[in-house]
């Protein structure tokens, strides 16, 4: 089982919209993948997939059930861990509660390839503990300036709790590939010169309109729309982490 923590520097960058994608797209290629909703101010994983769990990771988090069992099968067969305020009251559960909760995530490696963490924003450090545990970390930033200054800043926090950790800039609401590339190139130069290593780039995923419809009808993009250009993005970045081609730009750097 191979985890992806997607994240952030600055909120509204497209996490969940990615986290969603990316895991329709990955199941689409026959992955078996587990999306968990681990974001502490607006789990929203279930409103945008229009799911109604009738139990959620705060039962989980109360121990009135097993995460296996409050796992919703949704679109293409992605199984959905929804968060509701239960990651929150987690993290202030002290490290006995917080380690059996990340036991039962490990038990979900028998029948998982792949499990996303759709995290708030990285600054935050209790975000830090999903990606820790995890073995690749995407930070997703647009072109605003701010979000990429907060995207490094978010980097750099990663960094200095593990310095070899599986890092990748996702440029998202780009205009193309050259926005992206451009994107990546300088968040790596400010972390070459600073903390002496490059960020992998797995791709981009271009501005696309159809994404507020897809908001609106609670329908992921691969669902109502498989054919944009923002889902053939979001499909080529699945098919390069399926592929496991890592660039590795950080520990070649
Ligand atoms: N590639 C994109 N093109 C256009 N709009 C996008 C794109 N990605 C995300 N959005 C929109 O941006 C807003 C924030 O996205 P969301 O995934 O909720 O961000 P986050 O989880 O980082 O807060 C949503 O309205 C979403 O529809
Ligand atoms: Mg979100």
């Amino acid at each position: 089982m191979r985890t992806i923590a997607i994240t952030s520097g600055k909120g509204g960058t497209g996490k969940t919209t990615v986290a969603i994608n990316l895991s329709l797209a990955l199941a689409e290629a026959g992955s078996r993948v587990v999306l968990f909703d681990a974001d502490l101010q607006l789990a929203n994983v279930d409103v945008a997939m229009n799911l109604k769990p009738e139990r959620s990771l705060q039962h989980v988090v109360a121990e009135e059930a097993r995460l296996r069992d409050v796992l919703v099968v949704g679109p293409k067969g992605v199984r959905v861990a929804c968060g509701g305020s239960a990651i929150r009251a987690l993290m202030t559960a002290g490290p006995k509660r917080l380690a059996l909760f990340f036991e039962q995530i490990e038990e979900l490696a028998s029948d998982t390839d792949f499990l996303l963490f759709d995290t708030s924003a990285g600054l935050d450090n209790r975000v830090q503990a999903f990606v820790q545990r995890a073995n690749e970390t995407l930070v997703v930033t647009t072109p605003d300036p701010t979000s990429v200054t907060d995207a490094y800043a978010a980097i750099k926090t990663f960094l200095r709790k593990e310095p070899m950790a599986a890092i990748a800039v996702l440029p998202n609401m780009v205009s193309g590939d050259k926005e992206g590339e451009t994107l990546h190139h300088t968040v790596q130069a400010i972390t070459k010169a600073f903390l002496s290593r490059g960020v992998d780039y797995h791709g981009c995923v271009r501005s696309d309109p159809r994404l507020a419809v897809s908001a609106r009808r609670r329908t992921p993009l691969l669902e109502l729309a498989p054919n944009s250009p923002a889902a053939q993005d979001v499909r080529r970045i699945a098919a390069r982490l399926a592929a496991g081609t890592l660039t590795r730009y950080g520990l070649a750097a």
